[in-house]
């Protein structure tokens, strides 16, 4: 092995792979993330020195790629439902050339681990010459993407190595909640009780990935009944429903089992279609105002013969548990935040579907940490 080598596996630890050690690694740096970003005492937000009027932005337009642009899916839904100020989301490859309407005062978000995405940066610099504010959430702050926006705000994730990113992505969504909510205080949409009671929520979340992560060993048992599937479906809902994109898109890239993430009410105009006992279905859903309706969905699955992997807090369990193929049971967790926290089952069932595989977890076939080409 070269010295580099050597480096890397003693960074690595105890771990048996950069990946597992960065799902690990969560609640360490999505709290560290937390920390520049919130003001526990005052229980209020802060965000770095902003110098343009952020209460005057009615229109937000979030370009990423890849898991950073479902990063951006969920932000959405916060700074609409938070902020109620409308937003357009796109992958950077198709925002570039469909030449985007661009009105003057408009803030454009970028989301980017590595902050070198070429087609990420291509359209940050599409932006900047349309006039928009430039904002960036980037893991690396010395990036082309850090020097070149307006407004710089960084995850604290540390180096990502596995190629397949994890801890980047909650680290994404923890600046991503506090800028929605910081948005809604300055547009006088979200009063100060309601400011108060988001970080105590966010300020829960280091401990509620802890205990997303105990259930890490039945995790790998269960891995063993999806390792076999030819195909895999996600469903989740409303801030969950990215989070089902996410995790087929991590079974994927590292296990090679095909998998598609969709919307669970979407189920039914398709892939009800492939449904049988060969294709286990993970479903995603917190208990709350839309559960019953995914337990619905859940019914049609089971009506067909379908096999479901059910992830949901002890209230969702003991009502739609049963008859389920296998469950994981997350923490209670406020709704809106709910996706920081199921990240940590997606990623663990696929790294370990992709170790019963034996396939090449930190290093996936034909894919790159950081897409600098076009
Ligand atoms: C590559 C990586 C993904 C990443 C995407 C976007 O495809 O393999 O893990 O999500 O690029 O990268 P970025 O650095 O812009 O977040």
């Amino acid at each position: 092995t070269t010295s580099g080598a050597s480096a890397a596996e003693i960074e690595k630890g105890n771990y048996r792979h950069f990946m597992q050690k960065e799902i690990f690694e969560q609640p360490t740096v999505v709290a560290q993330t937390l920390r520049s970003y919130l003001r526990p005492v005052e229980q209020q937000v802060a965000l770095p020195q902003i110098d343009f009027d952020i209460s005057a932005i009615d229109r937000v337009t979030i370009v990423a790629c890849g898991t950073s642009y479902y990063a951006g899916l969920v932000a959405k839904y916060w700074f609409e439902r938070f902020a109620r100020v409308p937003v357009d989301i796109d992958y950077a490859s198709e925002f570039r050339y469909r030449d985007p309407v661009l009105q003057p005062g408009g803030l454009a978000l970028f989301i980017s681990q590595s902050g070198e995405t070429a087609d990420t940066l291509a359209a940050l610099r599409h932006c900047k010459a349309n006039g928009q504010t430039i904002a960036v959430v980037v893991n690396v702050p010395t990036s082309s993407m850090a020097r070149e926006a307006d407004l710089l705000l960084p995850t604290h994730a540390g180096p990502e190595i596995g190629v397949a990113s994890t801890k980047a992505f909650t680290c994404q969504l923890a600046v991503l909640a506090a800028l929605a909510a910081h948005f809604a205080v300055k547009k006088g949409q979200m009063s100060r009780e309601e400011e108060a009671a988001i970080v105590h929520h966010l300020m829960e979340v280091p401990a509620s990935l802890n205990e997303a992560l105990s259930h890490d060993a039945e995790i790998a048992a269960m891995a063993h009944l999806i390792a076999p599937a030819r195909d895999v479906l996600y469903l989740g809902r409303g801030p969950d429903y990215p989070l089902a994109l996410e995790g087929a898109l991590k079974l994927k890239e590292i296990s090679y089992i095909h998998a598609e993430g969709y919307a669970s009410g979407e189920m039914k105009h398709g892939p009800i279609a492939l449904i049988d006992e060969a294709v286990p279905v993970i479903v995603l859903a917190p208990s709350g105002p839309l559960f019953e309706k995914t337990v619905s969905n859940m019914e049609e699955v089971r009506a067909r013969g379908g096999k479901i992997v059910l992830i949901s807090d002890a209230e969702g369990l003991a009502e739609a548990g049963e008859g389920c193929m296998a469950t994981i049971e997350m923490p209670k967790v406020h709704p809106l935040i709910a996706p920081l926290v199921y990240a940590v089952p997606v990623q663990l069932l696929a790294y370990h579907t992709a170790c019963v595989k034996g396939t090449d977890v930190d290093q996936p076939r034909n894919l790159a940490k950081s897409v600098t080409v076009e």
